[in-house]
């Protein structure tokens, strides 16, 4: 559980489109790391490059490398549905199959990985799982209801149990929290804080007072213009990259200027 991501070089493309040239960084394990940036700079393309879902869109690849324990993601003959397994996903807009009940949302990624459960084990995993997302209190007793039923808030925590339910190392968030409103905003960002205890944790935010909030690490990813790739332009502690960054663009950013 909880690994570090060591990110070299990676050049990541739409056919020939370059959308984020030579980005480099290591994240690292049991914390959060925040991505931020202007729209259109590849946040991303970034984050769905580090758990190979990237290429799911066609003529869609990267070069460089990826390692996370000690293997890159990009090598010869690695499976990227295991990548996917290990490095979990949790998307803008709350997406749990909506004529599943609660109980099953918690084990659909379970079972996309063939794991045969027994009932008490399930029991146990999909309890695990919601009190690791902070929802358990909220559905016990409806375990046996549509996920569709569940307040926005509610519905991305049960993503996150869904998530978590497979045991992966690393959890990717992009936007998780855009389209919640605010006191569903914070309990997520609660969540996150808890999370990372076990994980390795990576979101996109276009928020800034989350970033500052609830990451350790912050990378700043900008573009120079349209058609140009994104490039992530300063990555430092999030204290610093908020007081004291080192790079011109980025205070400009943070202080509002532009984007
Ligand atoms: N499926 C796609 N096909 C082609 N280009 C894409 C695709 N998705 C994103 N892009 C382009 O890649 C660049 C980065 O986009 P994206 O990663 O979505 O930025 P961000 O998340 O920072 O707003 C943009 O120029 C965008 O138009
Ligand atoms: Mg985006």
């Amino acid at each position: 559980m909880s690994k570090t991501i060591d990110v070299t070089d990676l050049d990541i493309y739409y056919s020939k489109f370059l959308a984020v040239e030579k980005a480099t960084m290591v994240i690292e394990p049991r914390s959060v790391t925040a991505l931020i940036g202007p729209s259109g700079c590849g946040k991303s393309t970034f984050l769905r490059s580090l758990n190979r879902m990237h290429e799911v869109i066609p003529g869609a690849y990267c070069t460089g490398s990826v390692v996370v324990d000690g293997q890159n993601l990009y090598g010869k003959g690695v499976d990227p549905v295991q990548v996917r397994r290990k490095i979990g996903m949790v998307f803008q807009k709350p997406n749990p199959f909506p004529t599943m009940s609660i109980y099953e949302n918690v084990l659909a990624g379970v079972k996309l990985n063939n794991k045969r459960l027994k009932k008490s084990d399930a029991d146990d995993l999909v309890e695990g799982s919601l009190k690791g997302a902070n929802l358990w209190n909220e559905v016990k007793d409806r375990l046996d209801k549509p996920g569709s039923g569940l307040s926005g808030g509610q519905q991305q925590r049960l993503c996150i149990a869904r998530t978590i339910a497979v045991k992966p190392d690393v959890v990717l968030m992009d936007e998780p929290c855009s389209a919640l409103d605010p006191i569903s905003t914070l309990a997520i960002e609660d969540l996150i804080s808890e999370l990372k205890e076990n994980y390795t944790i990576v979101i996109v935010t276009h928020n800034m007072q989350q970033a500052a909030r609830c990451s350790d690490k912050t990378g700043f990813f900008n573009i120079e213009g349209t058609g140009k790739p994104g490039k992530l332009v300063e990555y430092d502690d999030t204290t610093k990259i908020f007081n004291n960054p080192s790079q011109k663009a980025t205070e400009d950013y943070i202080s509002g200027r532009f984007g």
